[in-house]
Parts: C-alpha cells; sequence; structure tokens
C-alpha cells in the first residue's frame, strides 16, 4: 500500500468554512444562472424542477458525502486517492480511472464553460456602458445575437477568460478563492433578491412565472427531461468528476462532512431557484419563450436591468459577479488535471497550468464556432457545443457519480466510511449508506434505461 499522508501535500483549509466557501464558489457559477433557467424553460417547468430537486436530495447529496470522504481519507488527487482507497479495501485499483474519466470530464466542461462565461464578461461592460437602458425585448436578442454571431468577438472573450483562469489556477488553489467568495456569494444573492422584486412587480406575469416552475405537469416530461435534470443536479453540484473529492482531500479530519454537504447543496440550490423565479415573470411579461435556450438570461435580465431605478450599476455588478461566480466553478474543473499533472507527471504548477489551458482553450474554439460559422457542423442532431454539454452533464457526471456512489456504499469496508463521516447519529449513517449503497445506484441505472427505452 502506498505511504499515505495525513494531510494533503498541498495543505489543508483552515477552518470549515474555508472548506464551504471554496466549494460553494465551485457549485454556485453558470450552471445556476444561465443552464438551470434555460433548460427548465426547454423541458418545461415545474416536473422538471421537480425532478430536478429530488435528484439533489436523493442523488446529488449522498454523493457528495461520498466524494469528500473519499478525498479525505485518500489525501491526493482522485486518481490516486481511488487507487490506494481500492488497495486499502482489497479491490482491483482500476477504480484508478474512475479518476481519469473526472480529469476529461473536467477538461470538455471548462472549453465551453468558458465561453460562455465569456458572454457574461462581454456583459459587463455593455451593461455598465449603458447599452440596455430602455431596451425592449427585441433590442435584448438583436444584442446578444450580434455578439454570438460574431466569431471573433467570442473568441476574444473565451480566450480573455481562460487566460485569467489559467493565471489563477497557477497561483494555487487556496490563496484568495476564500476572500473572493466570502465577498461575492452574498453581493450576488441581494442583486438576485432585487431582481425577484423586480420580478414581482410584474403583476400577473409574476403568479404565470411561479406557477410555470411550482405546479407540476408531467405530461410535459420526456424521457430526455428525466435525464437532463438528473445530469444538471450533478453539474450544478460539481459532483461525479473529482473536483469536490480534490477539495475535500484538504479537508481537516475533524469536520462534519454532512453538514458541510447540506450546506453547499442548500446554498447552491437556492441561487438556482432565485434566478429561474427572476427570469420567468420578464419572459412572461415580455411574450418571451421559455424555451429560448441558452441565450435566455442574456436575452431576459438586461430587461429588467434597462428599466429598473440604478439598474445601469446593478446590471454591471450583476454580470461582474456571474464571471466571478464563474471562475470559481472554473478553477475547481481544472484543478483535478492539474494536481494530477503536477503528482504524477513531477510537472511545475506552472507548466501543467500552461498545457491544461491551451488544450482547453484549443477545445473551446468548436464552441465558439458553434454559435455561428459552425452552426451547421452538426452530429446526431447537435451542434459542437450541445455534443459536449450532452456528453459531459448528461452522461460522464451521473456515471461518475454512479461508479463513486458503488465504490463508497459497496466497495469501502462499512467501519472506514463511519470513521470518516463520524456521523453522531447511527440512524442517520444507516441511511445515508442505504441511499449510496441502493436508492442512489437504482435512481442513476433508472434513468439511463429510461432514456434507452428498456423500461416504462
Ligand atoms: N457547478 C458549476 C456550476 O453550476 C459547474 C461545475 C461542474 C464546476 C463541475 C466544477 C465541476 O456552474
Ligand atoms: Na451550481
Amino acid at each position: 500500500m502506498m505511504s499515505r499522508p495525513a494531510k494533503s501535500i498541498h495543505g489543508e483549509w483552515t477552518t470549515r468554512w474555508a472548506f464551504i466557501l471554496a466549494a460553494t464558489g465551485a457549485a454556485v457559477g453558470l450552471g445556476n444562472i444561465w443552464k438551470f433557467p434555460y433548460i427548465t424553460g426547454e423541458y418545461g417547468g415545474g416536473a422538471f424542477v421537480l425532478v430536478y430537486l429530488a435528484c439533489i436530495v436523493v442523488i446529488g447529496v449522498p454523493v457528495m458525502m461520498a466524494e469528500v470522504l473519499i478525498g479525505r481519507r485518500g489525501r491526493q488527487n482522485p486518481m490516486n486517492s481511488l487507487e490506494d482507497l481500492s488497495t486499502e479495501a482489497g479491490v482491483n485499483p482500476v477504480w484508478r480511472y474512475l479518476g481519469a474519466m473526472g480529469v476529461l470530464a473536467g477538461f470538455l466542461i471548462l472549453s465551453y464553460y468558458s465561453v460562455v462565461a465569456g458572454q457574461a464578461m462581454a456583459y459587463v461592460f455593455r451593461t455598465f456602458g449603458g447599452t440596455f437602458e430602455g431596451v425592449t425585448a427585441d433590442g435584448a436578442a438583436n444584442i446578444y445575437r450580434s455578439l454570438i454571431h460574431d466569431p471573433e468577438k467570442l473568441l476574444a472573450w473565451h480566450t480573455l477568460f481562460m487566460v485569467i483562469t489559467m493565471i489563477i489556477v497557477s497561483r494555487g488553489v487556496q490563496r484568495g478563492l476564500e476572500k473572493s467568495v466570502r465577498f461575492m456569494m452574498p453581493a450576488l444573492f441581494v442583486i438576485l433578491v432585487m431582481l425577484v422584486g423586480y420580478a414581482s412587480n410584474t403583476g400577473t406575469h409574476f403568479t404565470d412565472g411561479l406557477k410555470f416552475l411550482f405546479r407540476p405537469d408531467f405530461s410535459e416530461m420526456t424521457r430526455l427531461g428525466f435525464l437532463t435534470a438528473m445530469g444538471h443536479a450533478f453539474f450544478t453540484l460539481s459532483l461525479g468528476m473529482g473536483a469536490i473529492m480534490v477539495y475535500g482531500s484538504y479537508l481537516p479530519k475533524k469536520t462534519s462532512i454532512i453538514k458541510v454537504s447540506l450546506t453547499i447543496s442548500a446554498l447552491d440550490t437556492s441561487v438556482a431557484l432565485l434566478a429561474a423565479i427572476a427570469i420567468f415573470p420578464i419572459v412572461f411579461a415580455n411574450g418571451m419563450s421559455p424555451g429560448a435556450g441558452p441565450g435566455l438570461i442574456f436575452e431576459t435580465l438586461p430587461i429588467a436591468f434597462g428599466h429598473m431605478a440604478g439598474g445601469t450599476f446593478f446590471g454591471g455588478m450583476f454580470f461582474l459577479l456571474l464571471v466571478f461566480a464563474a471562475w470559481s466553478s472554473a478553477i475547481a474543473l481544472i484543478e483535478p488535471t492539474v494536481t494530477w499533472m503536477v503528482e504524477n507527471h513531477g510537472l511545475s504548477r506552472l507548466t501543467a497550468c500552461l498545457y491544461a489551458g491551451i488544450i482547453t482553450w484549443a477545445l473551446g474554439l468548436l464552441t465558439v464556432f458553434s454559435f455561428n460559422i459552425g452552426s451547421g457542423w452538426t452530429l446526431w442532431d447537435k451542434t459542437a457545443f450541445q455534443l459536449l454539454d450532452y456528453l459531459t452533464a448528461n452522461i460522464m457526471l451521473p456515471l461518475g457519480g454512479l461508479l463513486i456512489a458503488i465504490f463508497a456504499g459497496w466497495m469501502m469496508r462499512e467501519t472506514h466510511t463511519q470513521e470518516e463521516l463520524a456521523i453522531e447519529s447511527p440512524l442517520l449513517f444507516k441511511l445515508w449508506r442505504f441511499l449510496v449503497r441502493y436508492v442512489t445506484p437504482a435512481a442513476i441505472v433508472i434513468i439511463f434505461a429510461n432514456l434507452l427505452g428498456l423500461i416504462g
């Protein structure tokens, strides 16, 4: 058995809050504010939201606890931790390739994440510059189109986002992250609440928005809707690819894994719901389509900022905070790759960042072009961006999560997981173990099988 350090060689979070802040920074991002509203719109609202919430509880929270515990017990990058814990449990070390899949998923996600974050960056300047003052729905849609239809602009913003991300990552994960998240999250929350305030002034459209989100109509739910809701539960909590495992490896021994997991999941879910509650009344008040797709936030929120008091300032701040939230998620997406290159291939952190950054940036070109000159390059009827999103969020993350649940529930010894989780109530530990052994894997398998038409 490899000798396992008591502490990660990268150091340790100083407090429980440091971990919660970093993991919340990883969780809260474009997934909550950009992706959740537009997929909710595309898949018909209430029923989709309900399935998504159920997935957070039944799949997300137990898998998050499993990831944190594996990371903390293994104390290295996901590949080494999994190999080491396999040896400890007397099972085949082939489990390390689960970590490898995570590294790959992180790469692929960051390649398109960066392009969308670039769009948010462009909107910081447009909003502060007063572009949206008094804007109409058509006007906002045109401004968005002129951005994404221009490959040069998208490329420039994508490049800028990647360069800054890799500079931050090359300087190490803990420094600065904690402080920025501590300021950024509450500020983002406040502006979201202001937006909900604006939305609540749209009268009946506000209630229409709430009904759309919270009155489930299962006749609207498709097989793909179930898969997308589950995939998004993984995506939004940053699960299934080792990011939370890496962060868990810096977690001090005495911290309660169940408390931190519940806190992070609750914070992430509330940001997503607030964003959706702000956006849909604006959609209905302006006669727009809920299924407008990936441009939804860029076409709706500027209308609110263009008409509310102080909208230019708060709008600019909002997009700026969104970019910061995207950075703290981007760092988590690339961190497993960088720690792996450093720990296993002896690269310096700087060189690792350079390689990782260049490959991700180049792959991002596919997404840049899929909004304009490459919109006709399709496979199975999907653009490169849609394919990357589908492959990662709907397949790789849930598959990773399934294997993580099986590893923690069936491969590791019960006494070891119990020791790590140190849940005071034996009943609660039993509940987690029951979920992670039976319920979580079954739910994931049923949703996959349902999609393939094997059941139902
Ligand atoms: N959770 C992030 C979001 O919702 C995306 C992410 C996925 C980050 C996987 C890290 C790992 O925006
Ligand atoms: Na999220």
